[in-house]
């Protein structure tokens, strides 16, 4: 008999195909948390995305063997309680590195060179050359650039960084990467000196207790009143309270964000209302060929534990 599975994403057929040839799988594109309980109890994998995996859901899944989950961040496992049921928990990196570090550049320049402010201002007929006070911005290249958490993505932008923008790099992570110093220029500094000198600071750390509201309101008090605050990990390694105050006190120049506390996020959310933000909907990783890569590679983590074989990824915690 093939394992079944539960697939809570929409893929393309190619990679269903794969999965069919060694699972019977059933798709409930999206389901929510209570959705997959019911729907979980003779399920040997799951496949998804962003859904907590934790003690309560995993007592309703007596036959379950992985979660596979189609992104590199996997906050949503709570690594405790899969330990304690010997779950095998994959996640998918490497794939998404440059159109990550795509979209980040993209949120730079966009918040730096207030291109969505450009657009909306010629397209609401507002270009004259009487006044032209809006349009000055702040330059992008020989600036320096501090990146929190120098990960494959890290890299992935820092390269961009030095050879695209000829910035100066900074980098504050739990590690030094001697080799990448070396290889690329780029320069380890402690958190409060990347805070105090870089003038576009880049969160790229996974979400862990650890870094829960790291970047709080102690340390937008250290930034520079002309940086701008990029996040593009997960949206609670910021105090978003504190980031609302910090730009509504002009601490900070402006934000660029791919992600947020509360995602969707929230109609209220006085980000919403802010000139000096560039918003997006947690998109980094989402073009159609990595999001195929991912899909694709998520298939493969999982057949491989469901085949009694390791998995490629297997996430760090649960090696
Ligand atoms: C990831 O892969 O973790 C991206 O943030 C998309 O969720």
């Amino acid at each position: 008999m093939k394992p079944k599975i539960l697939i809570i994403k929409k893929l393309p057929d190619y990679v269903k195909e794969y999965i069919g040839n060694y699972c019977d799988y059933e798709i409930a594109e999206d389901a929510g948390y209570d959705n997959i309980i019911n729907k979980i109890h003779d399920k040997d994998g799951l496949l998804l995305a962003g859904t907590k995996i934790d003690k309560n859901l995993l007592e309703h899944a007596p036959k379950l063997k992985v979660v596979s989950n189609i992104s590199v961040g996997y906050n949503n496992f709570n690594i405790e309680d899969m330990k304690e049921k010997n779950i095998i928990g994959t996640h998918t990196p490497g794939v998404l590195n440059d159109t990550v570090a795509d979209l980040i550049f993209g949120l730079i320049l966009s918040t730096a060179r207030k291109l969505p402010e450009m657009d909306r201002y010629v397209k609401d007929g507002k270009w004259n050359k009487q006044d032209e006070s809006i349009i000055f911005s702040k330059d992008v290249h020989h600036s320096t650039l501090g990146i929190i958490g120098m990960g494959r993505i890290g890299e992935t932008v820092a390269k961009r960084a030095k050879y695209g923008f000829d910035m100066d790099v900074l980098y504050y992570n739990r590690n030094r990467k001697y080799d990448t110093e070396k290889n690329m220029g780029v320069k380890y500094a402690d958190l409060n000196d990347l805070l105090k000198q870089s003038d576009f600071i880049l969160i790229m750390t996974a979400l862990t207790d650890e870094t829960y509201h790291m970047i709080d309101e102690e340390q937008f008090n250290l930034m520079r009143s002309d940086a701008i605050l990029i996040n593009a990990s997960r949206g609670a390694t910021v105090n978003e309270k504190a980031l609302i105050k910090a730009l509504n006190e002009k601490k900070i120049l402006g934000a660029g964000l791919d992600v947020f506390e509360k995602e969707p996020i929230e109609k209220d959310n006085p980000l919403l209302k802010m000139s000096n933000v560039v918003l997006l909907p947690h998109v980094g990783s989402a073009t159609i060929k990595t999001r195929n890569d991912m899909a694709r590679l998520a298939a493969e983590n999982l057949i491989a534990a469901l085949k009694g074989e390791v998995p490629p990824n297997v996430v760090p915690e649960l090696k």
